[in-house]
């Protein structure tokens, strides 16, 4: 059963078909019995009343009723692939994580998704996109859960219904269908600004991907990875297209949602079918574990902050290419369940808030959109490792268990006690000393610069990348209808960069506010001096 193999055309290939779901040479009901016929419903006769005690008849359309299964929350809008992960061996310093070592070879299966779009929505909108990876290591699975941007807008998940809230269509109209200007979305990332890096790069060519397979990805949060000695070092992932960074401009997005909405699953599906392999290499950035948890004054545990590349050089540590379309949209794409806390040893997390409501929130809402705490066991969510676990019964137990005495220790079931040796445990958390402190309802100062870095972004681009930005916040600002939000938007802008102020403000026919911050230009940061020229203005 397990998702694994890997077919010479791409097409079909992906997932092994489970062999129970279409067997035999007849068409049968669900109960394997063999039908004759499949287009007539029984009936008192040709023109007479279609009788109850068709089992037939009841049974195919009570199952096509059910077909339906809610769409994610988020990332309801997705295309996917199977693929290998290769090893380089070059994090063996910093990590003890199996399938990093030299040459080792991992399945993987990668979901691509828009944020906001409904099931049905187009490809080439606006919006971030997720990158979501599972490997199916001889630990156990781990999910490397990013996005193709490398910050987020809020700090600490408590406010990701919120923000979810405020960008999806408005409640009164459904409208609109993805991420564009709209009131709710504007109000909220002026109103919360550790929004507006996040913001300024979906408003760059970032927001707009040529393609799946030129896009980068980012793990966001900063994690921690330790060695076969037990030492910690703190890592932000990456993903490098081989095919390099491209974009589309808006009106060849805004086309192409209209003449091809499924013009990124296309451009994914015909090209591993084509043999155009798809690759990524996976990077770390790697920080020293220290008490404060920064680097260059950059607080790694602000899911709003990168660490430009200048600053911490990123480190190729394996290659990830993509063989196989799904054979099964459904059983595969629509069934696969990535959670940020499916970790291997080697790998841990950290007290960014962000991440920590992630790892609530995932298994939460799959329970409800996968029917059920079970869905570890849908093929494609099957881990490649033994599992020995105590999880009994439930809505689609598809195991039978064998045993009496499903809790540890007992004196009936004999063997199986847990795993004494070795490091090689998953969960032993690195013992990371946790400061004296009183509860509090509080963001650590550091939280609270929220323009030194999108004014770092939007320095590094090119003139014509900084025009494409201008026009992007002036194109969606002119659809906001509350001037107050439009103008409270200008002064964030104004705290960022005053020419990208006032261009946009020329653009809405509105005055340029003043800054209410004093610019990093005035105080440059630590990471800002250090960066010097090699960040031209233009
Ligand atoms: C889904 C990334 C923050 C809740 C996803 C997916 C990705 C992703 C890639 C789609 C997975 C797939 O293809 O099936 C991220 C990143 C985040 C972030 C990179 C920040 C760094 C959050 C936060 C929450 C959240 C803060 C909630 C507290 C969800 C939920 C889903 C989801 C509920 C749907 C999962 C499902 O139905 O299987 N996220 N997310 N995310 N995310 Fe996030």
């Amino acid at each position: 059963g397990a998702p694994d193999t890997v077919s010479a055309t791409g097409r079909g290939g992906g997932g092994a078909a489970d062999v129970r779901a279409q067997n035999g040479g007849y068409l049968t009901t669900a109960q394997g019995a063999r039908l004759p016929d499949s287009d007539h419903s029984l009936k008192a006769g040709p023109r007479g009343p279609v009788l109850l005690q068709d089992h037939h008849l009841r049974e195919k359309i009570t199952h096509f009723d059910h077909e339906r299964i809610p769409e994610r929350v988020v990332h309801a809008r997705g295309a996917a692939a199977h693929g290998v992960f290769r090893g380089y061996g070059t994090a063996g310093a910093v990590t003890r994580a199996a399938f990093l070592a030299e040459g080792v070879e991992t399945p993987v299966f990668v979901r691509f998704s828009t944020v906001l779009g409904s099931r049905g929505s187009a490809d080439t909108v606006r919006d971030t996109r997720g990158f979501a990876t599972k490997f199916y290591t001889t630990d156990g699975v781990f999910d490397l859960v990013g996005n193709n941007i490398p910050v987020f807008f809020i700090q600490d998940a408590i406010k990701f219904p919120d923000v979810v809230h405020a960008a999806k269509p408005h409640p009164d109209r459904e409208i609109p269908q993805a991420q564009s200007a709209h009131d709710t979305f504007w109000d909220f990332v002026s109103l919360h600004t550790e929004a507006t890096h996040h913001t300024l790069w979906n408003m760059s060519d970032r927001g707009i991907p040529r393609s799946y397979r030129m896009m980068e990805g980012f793990g966001v949060h900063t994690f921690r990875l330790v060695n076969a000695e037990g030492a910690s070092a703190l890592v932000k992932f990456h993903w490098k297209p081989r095919l390099g960074v491209h974009s589309l401009v808006w009106e060849e997005a805004q086309l192409i949602a209209g003449m091809d909405p499924d013009f990124h699953r296309r451009d994914l599906a015909d090209a591993i079918e084509a043999g155009a392999l798809p690759q990524w290499e996976l990077g770390i950035q790697t920080f020293p574990d220290s008490p404060e948890q920064t680097f260059q004054g950059i607080d790694l545990l602000d899911p709003t902050k990168i660490v430009p590349e200048e600053l911490a050089p990123v480190q190729p540590v394996g290659l990830m290419t993509l063989t196989a379309n799904p054979t099964n949209f459904f059983a595969e794409t629509e069934q696969v369940a990535f959670h940020p806390g499916h970790l291997v040893p080697g790998i841990d997390i950290t007290d960014d808030p962000l991440l920590s409501g992630r790892l609530f929130s995932y298994l939460d809402t799959q329970i409800t959109r996968l029917g059920g705490p079970n869905f570890a066991q849908i093929p494609i969510n099957r881990t490649h490792a033994p599992v020995n676990d105590m999880l009994r019964d439930g809505f689609h137990q598809d195991a039978v268990h064998g045993g009496v005495a499903p809790y540890k220790p007992n004196s009936l079931d004999g063997g199986c006690p847990f795993f004494a040796g070795g490091t090689e445990h998953a969960y032993i958390e690195h013992p990371t000393p946790i400061a004296a402190a009183s509860k509090v309802r509080e963001a650590p100062a550091s939280f609270a610069d929220h323009f030194t870095q999108p004014r770092l972004f939007w320095l590094s681009l090119t003139s014509v990348e900084q025009q494409h930005v201008i026009a992007a916040y002036t194109f969606e600002l002119s659809k906001v209808y509350e001037p107050a939000i439009r103008e409270r938007t200008l002064g964030v802008l104004a705290n960022v960069d005053p020419t990208l102020c006032a261009e946009v403000a020329a653009g809405l026919g509105l005055p340029t506010p003043e800054p209410t911050v004093a610019l990093p230009q005035a105080e440059p940061s630590p990471a800002l001096s250090q960066l010097g020229a090699e960040w031209p203005a233009e």
